[in-house]
């Protein structure tokens, strides 16, 4: 094997490793943001030893599609594409407090009922975890466990034991011995997945990795990592809210638009298998500024509401503030409502906010969100029973959405009995108790309001 460069410097915001320390990372432009990783003269080889490279036909390798292990969670098989798939590796990331190890811990028991499952925790101790695991009701689950940060003595246990999953808690804790640096700073960071990654590839073992990663994603994580990983989830917790959401951002197996949705209980983790209308919990009072809308997360119908208030300045400049949804689309928005509509928004204030903490990515919200604005501007309250959705285009056109006919059926299932919707997407069928308004522009969308 030839020699290796001994000392490089990582960036801790991209992950791009340079030879030389720099003040700015030439690759993403941070300040301040390179560390040293020193590597010990040889890398443990993690399993794979001297082995030689093998070159075989892909019809003739042997694929495991059958074999991915069932999570114990729909909604979690849901999100990874149809369970964990042997060799993989998958990063779950979320706030402190989100439920990533309640969640992993019942994960690892439900598997280890098939399969000899491993979970390592280096931020509690076995006394704290057996706790954990007895309040969850796991106490019987064959499930072993461990209190370990050292890689090496972990990839020792794997070797030993040869579990089918391995759970790290977390990635931030654990350490080679043969790389510089703390736990948690980028060089261990980097070096301990990839030992961990290289071990799973070998030995078809999954490996989930449990790591710490702020909003800002300014801890060594998804970044440094997502060259290596074949899955990246974040593990959402809503503020004050028991509901917590999975969605993944990298999906080596399966698409990563899935969202899962869970609650956080008293013994643990539940999944919410039907959460179409959990985000939607109004009053009975009628009030400006909410208008309720359906979001369309994977392969499933979401209703949420969104909220605007919108406030005369005082003083100094306007602010524009989005929560839950694109900034940017809000000041678009806002801008073809004075076009188009001729509503001046400019000595005023916009706030917009989903209700429930989830966050919207789709562009099916604009109509509704748009008429939030416009509701709370006007002081006018729009209809309880009213459901919005649409895509709104600069010339202030209402476009179609995807999955129309299921929005509104979503919709008339929980009570609404009107509808603002794409012209494009008018149901073929009159739907009986729902009256449906198809609208091709923002004027006729203004019009329908007015008319209910
Ligand atoms: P935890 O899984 O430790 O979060 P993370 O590993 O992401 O930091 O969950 C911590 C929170 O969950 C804590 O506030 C207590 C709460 N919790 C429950 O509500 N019910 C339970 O059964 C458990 C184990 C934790
Ligand atoms: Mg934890």
């Amino acid at each position: 094997m030839a020699a290796k460069s001994q000392t490089a410097y990582l960036c801790g915001a991209c992950g791009a490793e340079h030879r030389q320390w720099q003040g700015r990372c030439s690759a993403c432009g941070e300040w301040n943001s390179l560390s040293r990783l020193r590597l010990a003269a040889a890398l443990p080889a993690a399993g794979l030893g001297g082995e030689a490279a093998v070159v075989r036909k892909l019809s003739e390798v042997h694929t495991e599609a059958a074999d991915r292990l069932p999570t114990g969670f729909a909604e979690l098989d849901r999100v990874l594409g149809g369970g964990l798939v042997p060799g993989a590796v998958v990063l779950i990331g979320g706030d402190p407090g989100a439920g990533k190890s309640t969640l992993l811990l019942q994960v690892c028991a439900a598997v280890a009922t098939q399969h000899p499952a491993l979970y390592v925790t280096g931020e509690e101790s076995l006394e704290q975890l057996a706790l954990r695991s007895a309040r969850l009701g796991l106490a019987a689950a064959p499930l072993e466990a461990v209190a370990e940060t050292r890689a090496e003595v972990i990839a020792g246990l794997i070797e030993q034991r040869r579990p089918r999953l391995v759970v790290l808690d977390s990635v931030q804790v654990m350490q080679l011995e043969s790389v510089e640096g703390t736990p948690g700073s980028v060089g261990q960071v980097r070096e301990t997945a990839a030992y961990f990654t290289r071990l799973a590839k070998a030995g078809g073992v999954v490996v989930v990795l449990v790591g710490h990663v702020t909003k800002e994603g300014n801890l060594a994580g998804p970044k440094v990592l997502e060259h290596m990983i074949d899955c990246f989830l974040m593990l959402d917790s809503p503020a004050g809210s028991r509901y917590r959401t999975l969605r993944g951002f990298k999906n080596r197996f399966g698409a990563v638009n899935e969202l899962g949705v869970f609650a956080m209980t008293g013994r643990g983790m539940r999944e919410v298998v039907n959460p179409s209308a959990i985000f939607l919990q109004r009053g009975d009072l009628e009030a400006p500024g909410s208008v309720a809308t359906v979001i369309w997360e994977g392969t499933r119908p979401i209703l949420v509401e969104i909220q605007a208030l919108v406030n005369p300045v005082q003083g100094g400049h306007s602010s524009r503030v989005a929560v839950g949804l694109d900034q940017q689309r809000l000041a678009m928005h806002l801008a073809v409502l004075q076009r188009h509509c001729g509503v001046q928004l400019g000595d005023q204030d916009v706030f917009a906010n989903v209700v429930g903490g989830l966050r919207i990515a789709e562009t099916g919200a604009d109509l509704a969100l748009l008429l939030a604005v416009l509701s709370s501007f006007r002081n006018r309250p729009l209809p309880k029973h009213l459901i919005v959705f649409g895509e709104l285009g600069l010339t202030g056109e209402v476009r179609p959405v995807p999955n129309g006919q299921e929005r509104l059926r979503e919709a008339r299932k929980h009570g609404f009995k009107a509808a603002i919707i794409p012209y494009a997407n008018r149901p073929p069928q009159v739907i009986e108790g729902m009256a449906v308004h198809g609208v091709k522009g923002l004027g006729a969308a203004l019009d329908a309001v007015a008319s209910l």
